[in-house]
């Protein structure tokens, strides 16, 4: 038997099949554009996520006997404005998780509607890249299109719903929209008056581990699949990594040290965080998980080695860091595409502090990973805040290959840091969910504990650890110095 997952990631789209035994058989992706028409503006094609999904499923089922497939699972890039008219056309482009555009209606939904009223009603409050603050967009901005919406879903929905005919979301993914009653599980009835939408136009809201039906018959007849193959909703692209990680239990944490860093945990009761600092979404278990995010993790390495630096490989530049001395007092703010966790500012920049004549690459490579790490403790202080105290984090994402950086991670946290036998995060989610949802394993946490296993640990050093928790508080003190120049830039 096999089961699949398919994410719809940023940049591409990749499908994972696995065995009864939860094996990884084999792994394709396929890529799509993105485009950024204006400043702030982040959009893609909603057709070219199904063009790509289709011919990656092709790709995929080269390799297994089609006839033993049982189900499709789901995760994909959250908060992504699909908007569709009454005979299933795309109206616009989707308006992606990281388009900043909407500044002023989150200013409208955060100041004049209230953050209390916010949290109260959703569990979060408005940032640029959630669905809501996208949607009064459209209505003030393209008022002919905003008449013609039928139907409004997430970008793993629309994909879902093109494979089976069923509209339909799960709870993590919505959690994401800001039109979701995150602790009662139901779409917000305050917030579809404010964004004037009817119930009518949301997708049904499932479990992650849901089948929501079988696969459309012209559909499996073209991939040539059984009519019986089961399409399983999935969830929100962390929610679903979170599954591919194992972290399924109560106080479970996880940080992905991707393109963006979150810091995640689970929780079997809904928790609060007064402020709106933290998510607070349902999981991909049928319970609930909190989470922060730093915008410009792997992402600061990146530009920093092919664009600043433009080194010849990231090999040099990450082997020369393991000389540099800790005790120096070079520090980095992550900002580079402003800050969602614990600033929410757009406006947030980027910058090296503290040089001296005496300061070489290295010292300055050191800052920015420390940076990104100071980063991440901000997002983990915050899950204390709401009483998770994790006794180890599993480590998953493209920085997570550096051991060098997962044991200053490690230290920076003064938390145990357990790598993944296998990285594949969200497509392996996603085909664990597809496995639940045909009934394979009666729970989530059941099949994780069958499928996942840990390779390396980092153990906190005490000394480091002593050294990181004094230079982290001199981070800490910097945004509020630079906040005001920031935003006058
Ligand atoms: C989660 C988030 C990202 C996107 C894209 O809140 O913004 O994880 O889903 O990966």
């Amino acid at each position: 038997m096999y089961y699949i997952g398919i994410d719809i990631g940023t940049s591409s789209v990749k499908v994972l099949a696995i065995d009864e035994a939860g094996k990884i058989v084999k792994t394709v992706s396929r890529e799509y554009p993105i485009s950024y028409p204006f400043p702030l503006w982040s959009e893609q094609n909603p057709n070219d996520w199904w063009e790509q999904s289709k011919l990656a499923l092709k790709d995929i089922l080269e390799y297994i006997d089609k006839d033993k497939v049982k189900s499709i699972g789901f995760s994909g890039q959250m908060h992504g404005l699909v908007i569709l008219d009454n005979e299933d056309n795309v109206i616009r482009p989707a308006i992606l998780w990281n388009d900043q555009r909407t500044e002023s209606e989150c200013r409208f939904l955060n100041n004049d509607i209230g953050k209390d009223k916010l949290l109260s009603w959703t569990a979060n409050i408005a940032l640029n890249g959630f669905t809501a603050p996208k949607v009064l967009w459209v209505k003030q901005n393209e008022p002919d299109n905003f008449k013609k919406i039928a139907k409004i879903c997430l970008p793993k929905d629309y994909i879902a719903y093109k494979l089976s005919g069923e509209f339909a979301t799960d709870y993590s993914d919505a959690s994401g929209t800001l039109y979701l009653d995150v602790k009662n599980k139901k779409w917000s009835d305050d917030m579809m008056k404010i964004l004037d939408i009817d119930e009518n136009k949301l997708p049904k809201l499932y479990d992650s581990f849901s089948a929501i039906g079988t696969i459309k018959k012209d559909i499996a007849t073209e991939l040539g699949l059984p009519a019986e193959v089961k399409i399983v909703i999935g969830g929100g692209d962390q929610a679903v990594a979170a599954v591919g990680g194992g972290i399924v239990e109560n106080h479970h944490c996880s940080i992905s040290l991707g393109t963006s860093g979150a810091v995640f945990a689970t929780s079997d009761e809904f928790v609060m965080e007064d402020e709106g600092k933290l998510h607070v979404f349902c999981d991909a278990r049928g319970k609930y998980h909190v989470m922060g995010v730093t915008l410009s993790a792997a992402a600061s390495l990146k530009w920093y080695v092919e664009d600043f630096l433009k080194a010849s490989s990231y090999d040099e530049v990450l082997t020369e860091v393991e000389k540099s001395d800790i005790n120096e007092n070079v520090y980095y703010l992550p900002y580079l595409s402003g800050e969602r966790t614990p600033h929410n500012d757009p406006d947030a920049k980027a910058t090296f502090l503290g040089m001296t004549v005496r300061h070489e690459r290295k010292d300055m490579t050191r800052a920015l990973l420390e940076g990104v790490c100071y980063s991440l403790r901000d997002c983990y202080e915050l899950m204390h805040e709401v009483g998770i105290n994790p006794k180890e984090i599993i480590i998953n994402g493209g920085g997570a290959k550096n051991d060098f950086w997962c044991q200053m991670l490690a230290d920076v946290l003064h938390t145990k840091i357990k790598k993944l036998d296998i990285n594949e995060g969200p497509a392996l989610g996603a085909a664990i969910l597809a496995s639940v949802g045909d009934g394979k394993y009666s729970s989530v946490s059941n099949a994780c504990q069958d499928i996942i296993k840990t390779t390396k640990e980092f153990t906190p050093d005490e000394v480091s650890s002593k050294i990181y928790s004094e230079k982290y508080k001199k981070y800490k003190s910097l945004y509020p110095m630079l906040k005001d120049f920031f935003s006058s830039l």
